[in-house]
């Protein structure tokens, strides 16, 4: 059993403290790092999406007044490791996607480095490529394991034999589009080498993993590298692991040395180079008996990776322990298509992969005249059905019932498109919501002086609250008020600290802290002396060898179709969150809201469109690619059960970041049919598909 905090600070909405700076404008971020006389990074993009390089003329760019340099695959300085290919920039001179980098121009101003890169003629040996995603094609393939280190395939008992034999079944293929991160804040890295050692100014998720990156690719001592983040104007999961451009700065600041070389990504550049979400074709089959207990499960998902480098999203892994059945099965297949290399966005896996299962759950309740709801409540596992283990905590059963109770759901009339206001169908719908409560390693250093505490470490604030829940978590430990707790993150000269991601940022960073608060009161009681000064670390999380760590939720959602139009809007959605003890009501709600919004714009709005004659998401701008705005999200309402879990870590908290997106999509979808008697089975849900 952990031993958990007594709450002072943490559970009290504060304010964020770094949000005063961030409304004045005066938080710094990577672009605008101060550096004297800064030089500009230009890139030149491929625009075959395979083939090679068989020339380039940079005459016209070079004689541009202002240019320093310009980097192309011949010129460009040989990298010492080359062994993540998406890292590989400028190291040969084959183009396996269209976007690719294959040069960068370096020069006095943004304008001049743009029109040089303009400037640079590349000619190329076209192959033939393909980019088309398809479950039926003959070449996919069983990676080794599916992200980060899941198994590809589980099975367990006779599914097939189950489902030809159970009285209720739904078999159907259900499929979610590309969809690419778009934090406000572009990917931008300042670069600065001196000679000796490189500074970045690198917008990350995670100083720490960002330097041993560079430093891998580079042969460089991780002593000569230092990267500096204080603010992150969101990731949403790209910024998790640095992007080729990361590289191509540190590359052009070595072409500079003495100069800082400044490079921020077009909005289109994003759309080839900072991850994105694979499609996925997602076939579901359950199998119930009339009182809608689950006999089998099958979830076999098709996806896409990127030719060069292999990212599988674990997307059947929730099925693996969300519901129970003696028979289950999950599968994952890849092709490896001429495309962009997909990567983390916000709950890769639990955020397609409960869209198919969830909907498939309202098909079953449907068919067999039970209340979605019930459903669920029905088949509540009594320990995780993947491992075995007992849950550390589960929640999921009264996030129903509280939800349904909140949102009014009791006397739902079942049957689809009957409600009519006016022109307006109205249905609604519910999905559940699964995410892992992970912990990672991470160290920390706190030290007395002058009355105040300072912790320092390698955490990042992605604008989730970081800043300010690791003072309330610090003081707690302290046992001090919040006010006497300063904390420092986003640098590497902190103690190194685990990227944020997975939802796992104030779990992993939370509990080094604590680590190191107790050890430093053990060492010098409750009166220390100035320059007194203690560091802790913390490992994983040794109660996972006995207990299956998740947060939960349910999600409901009312939608309103027009009857004419099919125009589709969600004037009300409503969560209720097992995510354990709640640090920060304020932030966390924020969080849960952003989650759930993010979740209705992949239901309604958000795809790209990759062409499949070039090989490029041709709507790779925000006036193209929709995500929600303010006048597409209503009210939507936020509740937590509040209830810590006593082996997650000594918090008490399972991570916020990600389950709110779990499960939105899904409900939008039964919504919509409630309302309309039309199933969509293919986000977005766009109203040609209800016409
Ligand atoms: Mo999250 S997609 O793990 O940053």
């Amino acid at each position: 059993m952990t031993e958990l905090l007594e709450p002072r600070a943490i559970g009290r909405d504060t304010v964020r403290r770094d949000g005063a700076d961030k409304v004045r404008g005066i938080a710094v971020y990577a672009y605008e790092t101060p550096v004297p006389n800064p030089t500009y990074c230009h890139p030149v993009q491929a625009t075959i999406a395979r083939g090679r390089v068989t020339r380039i003329d940079t005459a016209a760019a070079d004689a541009l007044e202002g240019v320093l340099a310009v980097l192309t695959p011949a010129t460009a300085e040989r990298l010492a490791s080359t062994e993540d290919a998406e890292l590989a920039v400028l190291q040969g001179d084959e183009v396996s996607f269209r976007g690719q980098f294959v040069g960068a121009v370096v020069a006095e101003t943004s304008e001049s480095a743009r029109r040089a890169a303009d400037l640079v003629r590349v000619e190329y040996d076209e192959a033939a490529h393909d980019v088309a995603l398809a479950a039926d094609r003959d070449d996919l393939y069983a990676p080794e394991k599916v992200n980060p280190a899941f198994p590809t395939d589980t099975g367990e008992g006779d599914v097939d034999a189950a489902l030809a034999d159970a009285p209720a079944t739904v078999r159907q293929t259900y499929t979610t589009a590309m969809y690419h991160n778009n934090p406000l804040e572009p990917h931008a890295t300042t670069a600065l080498w001196d000679g000796t050692a490189l500074t970045l100014w690198d917008s990350t998720q995670g100083v720490h993993p960002d330097r041993t990156a560079v430093c891998k690719v580079f042969g460089l001592d991780e002593e000569r590298v230092r990267v500096i983040c204080p603010y992150v104007g969101g990731g949403f999961g790209s910024k998790g692991t640095p992007h080729a451009h990361v590289v191509l700065a540190a590359l052009a600041a070595r072409a500079v040395p003495g100069r800082a070389v400044k490079l921020a990504l077009t909005r289109q550049q994003m759309f080839a180079l900072a991850g994105y979400r694979t499609p996925t074709i997602q076939r579901v089959q359950l199998g119930a008996d009339r009182e809608g207990h689950l006999t089998a499960i099958a979830h076999d998902v098709v996806e896409q990776t990127s030719r060069i480098k292999e990212f599988a999203e674990q997307t059947a892994v929730p099925t693996r322990h969300v519901y129970a059945a003696p028979n289950r099965r999950t599968t994952h297949r890849l092709a490896a298509l001429d495309v962009p290399v997909p990567s983390w966005m916000r709950a890769p896996g639990e955020c397609p992969g409960m869209f198919a299962p969830e909907v498939a759950m309202d098909e079953l309740a449907a068919e067999l005249g039970i209340d979605p709801v019930e459903l669920r409540i029905r088949n509540e596992p009594g320990v995780d059905p993947d491992s075995g283990k007992p849950f550390s905590s589960r929640g999921l059963v009264e996030c129903l019932r509280r939800g349904a109770e909140r949102f009014g759901w009791a006397g739902r009339d079942p049957r689809p498109g009957v409600r009519r206001e006016g022109d307006w169908l109205v249905g609604t719908g519910v999905a559940s919501s699964i995410y892992p409560a992970m912990r990672q390693p991470s160290s920390a250093v706190i030290r007395f002086d002058a009355g105040r505490y300072v912790a320092r470490i390698g955490a990042a604030d992605l604008g989730t609250g970081a800043w300010t829940v690791l003072a309330q978590i610090t003081a707690d430990a302290l046992g001090v008020p919040g006010e006497d707790v300063d904390v420092l993150i986003g640098d590497t000269d902190h103690p190194a600290a685990s990227v944020a991601g997975g939802s796992s940022g104030t779990s992993s960073w939370g509990s080094a802290l604590v680590a190191t608060a107790r050890a430093f009161r053990e060492k010098f009681g409750t009166e220390p002396d100035d320059g007194d000064e203690m560091d802790g670390a913390t490992g994983p999380n040794p109660e996972t060898e006995e207990y299956a760590m998740f947060a939960f939720g349910a999600q409901f959602v009312e939608a309103r179709v027009h009857a004419d139009t099919g125009e589709i809007r969600v004037p009300r959605m409503l969560g209720v969150f097992d995510a354990g003890r709640i640090v920060n009501p304020r932030t966390a709600r924020s969080q849960f809201i952003g989650g759930m919004t993010m979740g209705l714009s992949m239901a309604l709005e958000e795809e790209s469109v990759l062409d499949p004659r070039f090989g490029h998401v041709v709507n790779h701008d925000l006036a193209e690619y929709h995500v929600a705005v303010d006048a597409d999200v209503g009210d939507v309402q936020v509740y937590w059960l509040d209830r810590p879990d006593p082996h997650v870590n000594p918090m008490g908290a399972k991570g916020i970041g990600e389950i709110g997106i779990v499960g939105t999509a899904a409900a939008v979808s039964n919504a919509v049919h409630h309302a309309t008697g039309v199933r969509v089975r293919d986000l977005p849900i766009t109203l040609d598909k209800l016409l």
